[in-house]
Order: structure tokens, then sequence, then C-alpha cells
């Protein structure tokens, strides 16, 4: 079977999007030619997060991003910054996230914020105790009990693997996902009425809204955190599930006058949660083919990789972002889902990056200390990113204008490369298989020379 080779991603958000080579990166590259002023020597980010460290909130604050991007990059800030005041840090943090945030993406990461702002200003919330996390009305119980004793067999207690890589688990109760279609509901006859714009979730689905847009995003926040990371800890690792630190947050709609299906696609997201709210309808189906890296992504499916899943409303899916699915039509009824796209920073910082890994080819002077200093932070900062940006997302180092030592770390952790891609394994395998069916058939030659 062969897939367009789509990635569902949503068209404006205030988070950092993901390390995507968007069809703008050859615009951007000509923009990338102005030289930064980096941060000095001391003042290096760490090239993992701090997780013992605990970021401070930075709600209050008027910032040009989400607060909650401050608190993920806390964590990676140098330990001489940690003990310095709330407003010191957000300064250095914002700095850095200007410098190197190409324009474009500045802008529309400032508009989108003001977009939210006045939307967060203006709506009258219908349930106001959805806006912050009640996990005992939120969550069944077996759900809530299997996290508090945050084990992994305690995990597999409640949750079943269909197919390689696909959990499914009871996760919300029948009267939370009551609200948040009421909420939902409210909310779009509000933007009707207001004569709003409304901006859709992603790329792909023309009915839907997002749930970070009109209050829920530190709620959302709170459920990444404490429910969705400690399971993506235990079954997304090699993904970047145990540093999970922002996301994206939204509902789609499925049905007459809805969106009927959706095409075959993997989401902008290291793991994505997907549960259904209700209500009544027929069809409307999973279907996923398999975990794929970013070279795989088009390639055919084995057979134990098709995978098709019915929705129960309440239940939960979780599954990589990079698990390529789809969404049968929804033949009868009126279908709502929650989404929440789960992110590492750890690999987002890489689009921050983007502008100092085209530094040393831009208008570039080596012999300038500046030059030479930015050069040798984006040395720092990119290998703090080969980790996961290697396994997941292998195309942004398409460009000759990486450096050396990137070359270096890739080859260092290409032993690991894509243990997730079933394409890759099946290559893997496939190599394996020739190299004992050739040293077995030597073997045997020599044998046969030696009793000759
Ligand atoms: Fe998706
Ligand atoms: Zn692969």
């Amino acid at each position: 079977m062969s897939s367009s080779n789509r990635r569902e991603t949503p068209p404006a958000t205030g988070d950092l999007k993901n390390g995507v080579v968007s069809e703008d990166s050859s615009q951007r590259q000509s923009q990338l030619v102005t030289v930064v002023v980096a941060p000095s020597q001391n003042q290096r980010l760490r090239l993992n997060p701090n997780k013992d460290h605990k970021p401070e909130s930075y709600e209050d604050l008027q910032l040009d991003f989400s607060p909650s991007i401050f608190s993920s990059l806390e964590r990676y800030l140098p330990p001489t910054m940690l003990g310095v005041k709330r407003d010191e840090k957000a300064k250095f943090m914002r700095e850095i996230l200007l410098k190197y945030l190409p324009h474009g993406e500045r802008t529309r990461v400032q508009r989108h914020r003001e977009y939210r702002q006045k939307i967060i200003s203006n709506y009258q919330p219908l349930h106001r105790e959805l806006y912050t996390m009640h996990p005992t009305t939120f969550f069944v119980p077996s759900f809530l009990k299997a996290i508090s004793d945050n084990t992994e067999q305690s995990f597999r207690n409640i949750i079943s693997e269909p197919s390689p890589g696909v959990f499914t688990f009871e996760m919300l109760q029948p009267r939370f996902c009551e609200l948040l279609l009421a909420e939902v509901e409210n909310f779009e006859k509000w933007v009707n009425e207001a004569k709003f714009r409304i901006m859709r979730p992603n790329t792909m689905n023309k009915y839907g809204a997002v749930l970070d847009d009109f209050g829920l995003e530190t709620m959302l926040d709170k459920l990444m955190e404490s429910f969705i990371r400690p399971l993506s800890k235990v079954f997304f690792a090699e993904v970047g599930g145990s540093t999970l630190d922002s996301h994206h947050g939204f509902v789609v709609e499925y049905g007459k006058d809805r969106d009927v299906d959706l095409g075959f696609h993997v989401d902008d997201s290291e793991v994505t949660l997907n549960v259904c709210l209700g209500k009544q309808f027929s069809g409307g189906e999973l279907f996923f083919r398999g975990t794929r890296c970013e070279k795989h992504v088009n390639t055919g499916s084995q057979s134990e990789e098709i995978f098709d899943y019915a929705h129960v409303p309440g239940r939960a899916v979780l599954h990589r972002g990079r698990h390529r699915h789809g969404a049968r039509a929804t033949t009868s009824g009126h279908r709502i889902n929650l989404l929440l796209w789960c992110r590492s920073l750890r690999l987002d910082v890489y689009s921050i990056n983007q502008n100092l890994i085209m530094l040393p080819f831009g208008k570039h002077d080596f012999t300038c200390p500046w030059d030479a200093l930015a050069y040798n932070v984006a040395d720092i900062l990119c290998i703090s990113l080969v980790i996961g940006i290697w396994n997941s997302n292998p195309i942004a180092f398409w460009s000759p204008f990486v450096p050396y030592s990137i070359f270096r770390e890739m080859k260092r952790y290409q032993k690991d490369f894509s243990t997730w891609c079933g394409e890759c394994s099946r290559e893997k395998k496939e190599r394996q298989r020739l190299s004992i069916a050739t040293t077995r058939s030597e073997l045997l030659r020599r044998e046969g020379e030696s009793t000759a």
C-alpha cells in the first residue's frame, strides 16, 4: 500500500512547531544569513533537561510565547541561571526564543497569542469546572489508580495493546465527556454570534476547535504532565515520551455537515492521545498501518501492522505521532474526539536552532569571535537534539548546512536509529538473515574444500 506523505500540522499554535522541514524551508534558508549574538560561554543551555528542577509558572506574565514553553525551557537553563529571579529567567529565555526563531514564525506566534488573548478576555465559559484539573470527576477510577500506582504493571492492568504501539484504555467519565461537548458547542455558538474567526485544529480538519484557544491550555497541560507523560515514559521512551512538555489540544467533529473521514497521515507530535467523547455514530474507525521514520513513511505495511480500531466514548487510544493512521467515514450520527498532540521541547528546540545550523554557510566570518561563538553554541545545542530528532525526523539533517560534528553525533546514535520504525527493523532483520546465510554458505564451502 502506498500512502500520501501527509503530515497533519496545526495551522498556527502558540507553541513552537516541531522540527519539520516545511515547504518554506528554502525561503528560510535565504533569510537565515543574519549573524546572531549568542549567549556567552557560561550561559549555554543544558544538553538534557534537568528533570529534578521544578520550573516556575509563567502564567501570570505577559509574554510573547506560551507560558508552558517558558516552564519547559527553564529545565534546559544553565545551572547558574536557575537561582536568579523569575523575570530575569523569562527575559533570558525570551531572548533565546526571539533570536533563534525565524522572523515569519515569530510573527505567526505573536499573532496567534493575540488571537488567543482576545478570545479568553471575551468568551464566557459554560462549565468552569472543566478549566482546572479535577482528576476524580474527569477520569474513571481504574485509570486513576493505575496512574497513582505508577508502575508498568499497573498500566498494563488497564491497558490493552491490540496492535504493536497502539494502546487503548478506559479513561474519561461520561459526565466529563458531556460537559466538554457542551462547552465546545457553547464556544462554537459564541464564535458564530460574535462573528469571530475560528482557527481550525490542523491542516486536515475543516471542523473542530482548538481547546487551548479558549482557556483549556492549563488544564490540558496538567493532563499531559500528570497522566500522559507517565504512560509515555514507559511505552514511548525512545521518541521522547519521558520529556513531553508541550501540547496542542483540540476536538475534531465528524458526521453530517462536518468532516466525513480523515486521510492517511502522521501527526505533528511525539505521542498522540485520542479519546472519543461521543455522541451517537456509526463508522469512523481509526485505521493504523505501522510506525515509520521519515525515510520510510511511504513504504508498505506488514500484515501484523494492519489494525482497525472502533471508537467507544470515554475510551482512549495512545500512539506515537509517527504511527501512520487515518479515520474511516463516519456514516451516520455525529462523532467528536478529543485530541492531545504531546511534544517534547527537545525536538522543538530544533526549529530555534535551525538558525544556528545555517550560520556557518551564511555571511559567516570565522575570524569574528561572535560568529565563532555562535557556531560553537550551534554545535552544542544541536548535539542535544540529535538524540531525539535523529530518531523521529532524520530528514531534518538533509542539508549540507549541517556542521561536521552533527554527522559525528549522528553516527554515534545511528545504531539506535528508528528502533520504532517497522521498515528499519525489517531491513535490519533482512541484513542479519543475509549475513548469516553468507557465513553459513562460506563455512559449508570451506568444509567441502577440506573434505575434498
Ligand atoms: Fe492524526
Ligand atoms: Zn525507517
